[in-house]
Formats: structure tokens, C-alpha cells, sequence
């Protein structure tokens, strides 16, 4: 399958280049040591963003001073967490996952990262939990990622506008797939969602969209990020 490739393309320079910039920046963590300790444990694939991707999350979400942050896709809770660390004063996190021995070792890992007053998970397909967030009148939220199921990550991000205002950004994950997104007539489900993403973003009036090419960790990908500017 093309979009299990990138496991398999690791490239010596792109990881010398990770390994050295993480040396530089990435802080000793054992709280996000010990969630991809646990998630691998628990069998959980190993597609957690990759670890300067996690602090740029936070890096956004402090830069904001976000008070609200939805997250589409928790797995063991790595992104969640360094989203939540994010978090201004008072702010609040809420996560969707359809995984219900996901949501539970994710609890854990957000419980000893100390999180778990600021961490709410919502166990469920995320496109019934969404409209059910709209309708307990959550958000607006100013920071929402998107990484769970490729091939509704457009009804995701029309989702994410809804419950966004003007200023909020919205991250969208894996949308460079080794440079799988190339193929206009792609079946595969996980390409046409993504290049489908690529057309409402870039057709939505009120988002202004890029998105940057990541290599390194995760082998050949990359994630786009969405700022929401009202209506025209
Ligand atoms: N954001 C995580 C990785 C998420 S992996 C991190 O970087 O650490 C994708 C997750 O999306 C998986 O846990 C999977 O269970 C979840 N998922 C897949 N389809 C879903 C759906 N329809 N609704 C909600 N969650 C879904
Ligand atoms: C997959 C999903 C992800 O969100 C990711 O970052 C990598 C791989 C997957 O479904 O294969
Ligand atoms: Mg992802």
C-alpha cells in the first residue's frame, strides 16, 4: 500500500539531521517517553507525530494563547499532550477517538503527564461527536488537529471551520504521503480524502491555507496549516 510506504523510505541524512536538531531543542520528556512506551505496549501502530512536530503543536497553541484546542485523533495521547501543554491559564483540550482501549491508555498517559483536568477524551467516530460538540455549543476553537481517518479529513476540516472564528488555525497531518497526493486518480481512500482537503481548503473563502513537506522521522510527509479569516 503507497501510504504504508514512508515506514520503509528512512533516509540516513533526513534522520542525522532530526537527531541533531532534537540534540539542540527537544527537552528530556519522560512523560512523552513513557506514552509511546505504553502505546507501543498496547499494540498501537507507531504514528505518533514526530517529536519536533509534537513541540511545534505546543509551540502554536502557546503562541496563541489558546484556551481551546480540539483534536481529531488521540491515539495514546503523544499529540494530546504536547497540545495541552500548549494550553494558555484555564484552557481546555478535547480529543475525539473512536478507539475505545485507545481512549483508555491514552487517560493514562494524560494522567501522568499531569493533564487530566485540562484533557478531555471523547470516545466515538468523530463525525457524531462533532456535530454533538456543536450542538452543547463547544467552541469556537482557536487551535484544532486534524490526524485521525484520511479519507474523511475533508468533512473534518469543513467541521473544524464550523467550530472555529477568525484567527484560529487548524493543522491537517500526513498530507504529502511520500508525495502520494500527486495522483489525480488515485483510489486509494486515504489520497483522494487528502487531495479532496487540498480542494475545499483552497476553494473555502474563508480559510488561507500552506503546507510544508516534512522528512526525517517519519520518513517523507507533511502537514498543512489552515488560518481561519472570516468570511470574505
Ligand atoms: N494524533 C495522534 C495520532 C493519531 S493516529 C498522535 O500524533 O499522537 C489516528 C487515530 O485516529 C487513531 O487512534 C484512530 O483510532 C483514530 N480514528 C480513526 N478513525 C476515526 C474515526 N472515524 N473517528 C475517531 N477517531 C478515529
Ligand atoms: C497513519 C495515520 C497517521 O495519522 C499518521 O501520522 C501516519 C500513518 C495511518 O493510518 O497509516
Ligand atoms: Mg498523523
Amino acid at each position: 500500500m503507497i501510504d504504508k510506504i514512508w515506514y520503509r523510505t528512512q533516509d540516513e541524512k533526513w534522520d542525522a539531521v532530526d537527531a541533531f536538531i532534537s540534540g539542540q531543542f527537544l527537552e528530556d520528556d519522560a512523560a512523552l517517553i513513557a506514552t509511546l512506551a505504553a502505546s507501543e505496549a498496547a499494540g498501537m501502530p507507531p504514528i505518533q507525530v514526530a517529536p519536533l512536530q509534537g513541540k511545534l503543536l505546543m509551540m502554536l497553541g502557546r503562541a496563541m494563547n489558546a484556551r481551546k484546542i480540539l483534536e481529531i485523533g488521540t491515539l495514546g495521547g503523544y499529540s494530546t499532550i504536547r497540545l495541552a501543554r500548549g494550553l494558555g491559564e484555564g484552557g481546555r483540550l478535547v480529543t475525539l477517538d473512536h478507539h475505545a482501549a485507545y481512549a483508555e491508555i491514552a487517560r493514562d498517559n494524560i494522567a501522568n503527564a499531569e493533564l487530566s483536568d485540562k484533557v478531555e477524551i471523547r470516545v466515538g467516530k468523530a463525525l457524531d461527536t462533532l456535530p454533538k460538540l456543536e450542538a452543547e455549543g463547544e467552541g469556537p476553537f482557536d487551535l484544532v488537529f486534524i490526524d485521525a481517518d484520511k479519507p474523511n479529513t475533508p468533512d473534518y476540516f469543513d467541521w473544524a471551520v464550523k467550530l472555529s472564528r477568525p484567527g484560529s488555525l487548524i493543522v491537517v497531518d500526513n498530507v504529502v504521503r511520500e508525495g502520494a497526493i500527486l495522483a489525480e486518480k488515485s483510489e486509494n481512500p486515504n489520497v483522494k480524502g487528502l487531495r479532496e482537503f487540498y480542494a475545499r481548503a483552497a476553494a473555502d473563502p474563508c480559510v488561507t491555507a500552506t503546507a510544508f513537506q516534512t522528512v526525517g522521522d517519519k520518513g517523507h510527509d507533511g502537514l498543512a496549516i489552515v488560518l481561519v479569516t472570516g468570511k470574505p
